[in-house]
């Protein structure tokens, strides 16, 4: 990981400014965020302001009060939910003698820890690495407290300049790298989309429980096939959906609200699944108090990457952390299931079937002089398995969807039936 990670356990201090014309990140979330990399938050200090300080982001009272704020809670690092300039960053390390992180820093922590795929991993560290650019363009934190005197700041800048080539080198061969695991990753998935296979992606905000889900649905004999294929991001599989045959399920990196733009960018490639899936299961922790917010937040999130078009579903998690009582509330419309006792998967498949609309395999009979069709058929990916009668003719299993079905249909030379499940 190229950022320190702050160590767990350190006392932390929320920092909430609140500007009257801008977005401002929300404070609860922001002690979520600090609470799943470990921090423990120790009190929250708020700031309300027209218009962020040039020098200190804050006013040099506010200021004052942190400082004692920090003294009385024996805190070591200050989190803040709006992103500072490096300038205002190190001036506050500075007078408040604390280590300062803000929010997109955290949350980029946080995803390197998480990031399971090589181009989850690949994404976060260039992520990171625009980060530090910008840190490094008006002096580093770090460099700036070695320098001390004025004799010493020529060598710090020499410092300055290597760090950014270096930087810059590290930049280029990671966009490489990158381009690379991208080209792989399309050809994949242009390979699926010929086989016809559907695939279904999790989305979530994070801690809902898609990775739970993924497991459980993974892992459910009956239902899935354990097929870890080599090829793709470990974090996709294949499952057996009935009616639907097999789909492939793809697990997401957990969504936070307003994502910082530089991780929008960053993660757009990643969740480019999401965008080509042809369903989402939207978890939602309903024994989360502020689940609705969280929902309105990732479709907040889906729309930014412009996957707000594709089909979704509610899945509503962690069922039985409610009474029976508050149970009776959802049960008519909504999915509800629990990922870590197993409850309600067979219907949640039976529904992701449905909704998936996929037709079943059929058999085609072809004639023995109907070559055309034969290689028409294997190009498009849609041939499962093929049998040679003794007359010549050709017998194909073709899992198709309604518009290559229609084609075939048309063909008065083609004999069509759906495949009768053995
Ligand atoms: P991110 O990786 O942060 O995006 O989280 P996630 O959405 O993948 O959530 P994950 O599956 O890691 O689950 C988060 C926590 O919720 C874990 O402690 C799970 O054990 C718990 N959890 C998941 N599903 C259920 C459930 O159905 N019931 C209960 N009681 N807990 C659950």
């Amino acid at each position: 990981m190229l950022f320190d990670r702050p160590e767990a356990g350190r006392r932390t201090l929320l920092l909430q400014v609140e500007l009257r014309k801008a977005d401002n990140p929300d404070g609860d979330e922001l002690a979520e965020l600090a609470r799943s990399a470990d921090l423990i938050v120790v009190d929250t200090v708020v700031a309300r302001r027209e218009a962020p300080d040039s020098r200190w982001f804050v006013g040099s009272g506010k200021v004052q009060e942190i400082k004692a704020q920090l003294a009385y809670t024996d805190a070591e690092i200050l989190l803040t939910n709006h992103d500072l300039s490096p300038g205002q960053q190190r001036n506050l390390e500075q007078e408040l003698d604390c280590r300062l992180i803000t929010r997109t820093e955290l949350i980029l922590t946080i995803f390197a820890e998480r990031a399971r795929s090589h181009e989850g991993q690949l994404q976060v560290e260039l992520a990171q690495l625009k980060h530090a650019q910008t840190r490094l363009v008006r002096g580093w934190t770090h460099l700036d407290r070695q320098k001390g005197g004025i004799g010493l700041r020529g060598a710090g800048e020499k410092q300055i300049e290597l760090d950014q080539r270096m930087l810059a080198e590290r930049l280029k061969a990671t966009e490489q790298k990158l381009s690379d695991v991208a080209k792989r990753r399309e050809q994949n998935r242009r390979g699926r989309n010929r086989r016809g296979t559907p695939t279904v992606s999790l989305v979530g905000y994070t801690n809902a429980g898609k990775s739970t889900l993924f497991n459980s649905v993974t892992n459910a004999d009956v239902l899935a096939e354990d097929k870890l294929f080599a090829t793709l991001d470990p974090t996709m599989r294949r499952i057996n959906v009935p009616g639907a045959g097999e789909v492939v399920l793809t697990d997401t990196v957990g969504f936070v609200s307003s994502l910082p733009h530089a991780l929008v960018e960053a993660f757009k490639a990643t969740l480019e699944e999401v965008v080509h899936s042809d369903l989402l299961l939207h978890v939602i922790d309903i024994a989360d108090p502020n689940w609705q917010e969280r929902v309105e937040q990732v479709e907040a999130v889906l729309k930014e990457i412009g996957a707000i078009e594709v089909p979704s579903i509610r899945v509503m998690n962690k069922a039985d952390l409610l009474s029976a009582e508050e149970r009776q509330h959802f049960e008519q419309s909504d999915r509800l299931v629990s990922a870590a006792k197993g409850q309600g998967l067979d219907e949640l498949m039976q529904f992701i079937g449905s909704a998936l609309g996929v037709v079943a395999p059929h058999e085609v009979l072809l004639s023995a002089g109907d070559g055309k069709t034969r290689a028409w058929l294997y190009q498009s990916g849609a041939v499962l398995d093929e049998t040679l009668l003794t007359d010549g003719s050709v017998q194909l299993t073709v899992q198709a969807d309604e518009q290559l079905l229609g084609q075939l249909k048309k063909k008065s030379n083609v004999q069509l039936q759906e495949s009768v499940t053995k």
